[in-house]
């Protein structure tokens, strides 16, 4: 077994890893080259099952790029020769002077992982710590999370706005206060386990981030009352029968980190912010999962907006959860200890969410809750989250009609309409818009109105325009302005 990485360095280090960090850089150590080396269109679908297959067939040409790739994300043993090609002397020498790698009979181990992320380069422990290296039978329960699909989805639809402050609750690795250093004025990062504190603490000073204060604590407890214009987490959010994993388990409902976080978030978040929780939510039937958000937020005047990204049956969860691969006694009864608790929570189905929340502009009415069922992004989709605030909140204003009268409206971009009809039958055609080139399409059935409106609109038009034309249509002026809202709403046209 090869022992982890510290995460600990000495300050004189520091230029020389943060040089370490560049080169990689330099010869390609990115997603978007990672990906198109082992044939992925995005590292969220990379699985542990094809490692010889990545290997031996997607790296099978020795150059710099693949032999880092498989040494810091795929977690090779490659000989020294490969390392060599990789880094120079002084480079392999400061690696190993950190405790990132080791060096034993001619060949090379890697002692973290190192995983690209947006322009971020994070170390952390490896994402399978059952392989042959490092070769845990029982996972560490202070291992220090990798950065995995949620910490992805996360990262890729993070609002970032410019902001004074941030707060990275259960920040882990610190792959997202890393990455809202370069748009937040300081960073707060805080974990309870002081070993993923140390790789957050050891991350910022190998990219040379110098705004960000890491805290080893409990959720908000080390910033008092403080607030702050963003604030994301990961929590650990696993409907688990077991108590094995502190990244993970969290507790038999998954939600005994996620509700402490919730409840907290009306004393920290400050006007104008948002605050990004990625987890997983169980599903009962007959329960809005939305209302549990509402109980935790104790009345707190927050828009709330939940993006489902995957949805796993309770089945499909309980198998991919429970350990014992090599035995299938001890599987078996696993599935039944995994499946079994989720029965007694009364989840049927177990949602991956991306939640945020704002605080509700208050001249609107009652805060609003919206839900969409969207595909996870592959890119930087902040933009389109923010953006649906927005288009929520117009849509609900009381003087839109005033509004709309003021401006000119087009389609926000290209739109993909997809149309669908039953055959034999006198039923007009449904059609199905999406705006094309969208990192978080929504899909919406359009009624005749909408579709009309959106396919009339070759140039942008005025409302008067809109209503005249669509009279000859026989539209009521209020189905017009109805349809409108809906579009406006759902992002398929803006006012210019
Ligand atoms: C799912 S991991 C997320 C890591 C990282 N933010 C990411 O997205 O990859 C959850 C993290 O929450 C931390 N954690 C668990 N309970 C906590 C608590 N009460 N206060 C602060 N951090 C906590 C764990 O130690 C772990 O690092």
């Amino acid at each position: 077994m090869i022992e982890l990485a510290t995460f600990l360095v000495d300050d004189h280090d520091v230029p020389a890893l943060r040089n370490v960090i560049l080169h990689l850089a330099s010869i390609g150590y990115c997603e978007r080259k990672i990906c198109e080396r082992l044939g992925l269109s995005d590292l969220t679908e990379i699985i542990w099952r094809a490692l010889p297959i990545y290997r031996e067939e997607q790296l099978a040409t020795r150059d710099a790029l693949n032999s880092a790739i498989d040494f810091f994300f795929l977690q090779g043993i490659i000989s020294i020769n490969e390392l060599n090609q990789v880094f120079d002397n002084n480079e392999r020498d400061i690696l190993i002077k950190v405790g990132l790698i080791l060096v034993h009979n001619k060949k090379c181990y890697a002692r973290a992982s190192l995983y690209p992320v947006g322009n971020c380069l994070v170390f952390s422990d490896h994402a399978w710590p059952q392989l042959p290296h490092p070769g845990f039978l029982n996972v560490p329960y202070d291992q220090v999370m990798y950065v995995g699909i949620d910490s992805r989805w996360l990262a890729r639809t993070t609002v970032r706005n410019t902001s004074s402050s941030t707060l990275d609750l259960c920040t882990g690795s610190g792959v997202h206060a890393l990455l809202a250093s370069s748009h937040s004025k300081k960073v707060v990062a805080v974990d309870i386990n002081p070993r993923a504190a140390r790789c957050t603490y050891f991350n910022a000073k190998a990219l040379g981030l110098t705004n960000i204060e890491v805290v080893v604590g409990d959720l908000f407890e080390p910033v008092y009352d403080e607030k702050f214009d963003l604030i994301t987490a990961n929590p650990p959010f696993v409907p688990s029968p077991v108590d094995t994993l502190g990244y993970r388990d969290g507790g038999n409902s998954g939600e005994d980190i996620l509700q402490r976080i919730v409840v907290g978030l009306p004393n920290h978040l400050a006007p104008g912010g948002s605050a990004q929780i990625i987890t997983e939510l169980g599903e009962r039937m007959n329960e809005q999962m939305s209302s549990r958000l509402r109980v935790w937020l104790g009345g707190a005047k927050m828009d709330i907006l939940i993006l489902r990204l995957s949805v796993h049956s309770a089945a499909s969860y309980s198998i991919g959860h429970a350990n014992g691969d090599e035995d299938y006694d001890t599987f078996l009864n696993s599935v039944h200890d995994w499946s079994s608790n989720l029965r007694k929570q009364g989840y049927t189905q177990v949602v991956s969410v991306l939640i945020t929340f704002k605080w509700s502009d208050i001249t609107l009415g009652e805060p609003w809750t919206r839900v969409e069922e969207l595909q996870p992004p592959h890119n930087n989709a902040g933009k389109e989250v923010e953006a649906l605030f927005i288009q929520e909140r117009l849509s609900r204003k009381l003087n839109l009609y005033e509004i709309l009268k003021q401006s000119k409206m087009r389609r926000t971009g290209p739109i993909g309409l997809t149309e669908a009809r039953l055959l034999g039958s006198k039923l007009r055609a449904n059609s199905q818009a999406n705006l094309l080139g969208s990192e978080l399409p929504i899909f919406k059935w359009l009624n005749h109105v909408e579709e009309e409106i959106l396919v009339l609109m070759e140039k942008p038009l005025t409302l008067t325009e809109i209503i005249v034309i669509t009279q000859e249509l026989n539209f009521q002026e209020e189905d017009v302005i109805l349809a409108i809202r809906s579009l406006i709403r759902n992002g398929f046209i803006i006012m210019t």
